[in-house]
């Protein structure tokens, strides 16, 4: 599974280890920037990933920015986006059953690296239950339509 990573400065540290942490499980990544702790925009690598992950150039997206807020919530602008930002095991587990999240967004200056770690990792593993469940991610999905 390709992962692509996105981050602005204030996630840039957490993005860092998720990507180190991905390497070692043996996922394959794509980093979208930021590479530095230089001041930047959210939105310039929330756009990126979600670009790719809509493209199908990615599996699924990781971002972090220091909420975790601006930065899911301009993924979820992108046509085919579903971005879920959590901070607990339990929203990380259901935004996959339930809602097919397809990107995956954490804030820095909120979850510690080892809750952020574990979030990732159940989100990795769980798969979408299908089913009532798909027809209201297609209902979502139509929104995009109108
Ligand atoms: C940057 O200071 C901060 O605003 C950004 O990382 C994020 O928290 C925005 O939602």
């Amino acid at each position: 599974m390709k992962i692509a990573l996105g981050a602005d400065h204030g996630g840039f540290q957490l993005k860092e280890t998720i990507k180190a942490w991905l390497v070692e499980q043996g996922y394959e990544t794509e980093d979208k920037g930021t590479y530095d702790e230089a001041s930047c925009d959210y939105p310039d690598f929330g756009e990126a990933v979600a670009r790719d992950v809509a493209a199908g150039k990615a599996d699924r997206g990781i971002l972090v920015c220091g909420t975790g807020i601006g930065i899911s919530i301009s993924a979820n602008k992108v046509r085919g986006i579903r971005a879920a930002l959590c901070g607990d095991t339990f929203s990380a587990r259901m935004c996959r059953l339930h809602n097919d999240a397809n990107v995956l967004a954490l804030g820095q200056r909120v979850t510690g690296a080892g809750l952020a770690l574990d979030i990732v990792e159940i989100w990795l593993h769980t798969d979408f239950e299908g089913g009532r469940h798909k027809t209201r991610v297609d209902k979502i999905m139509k929104i995009e339509e109108a």
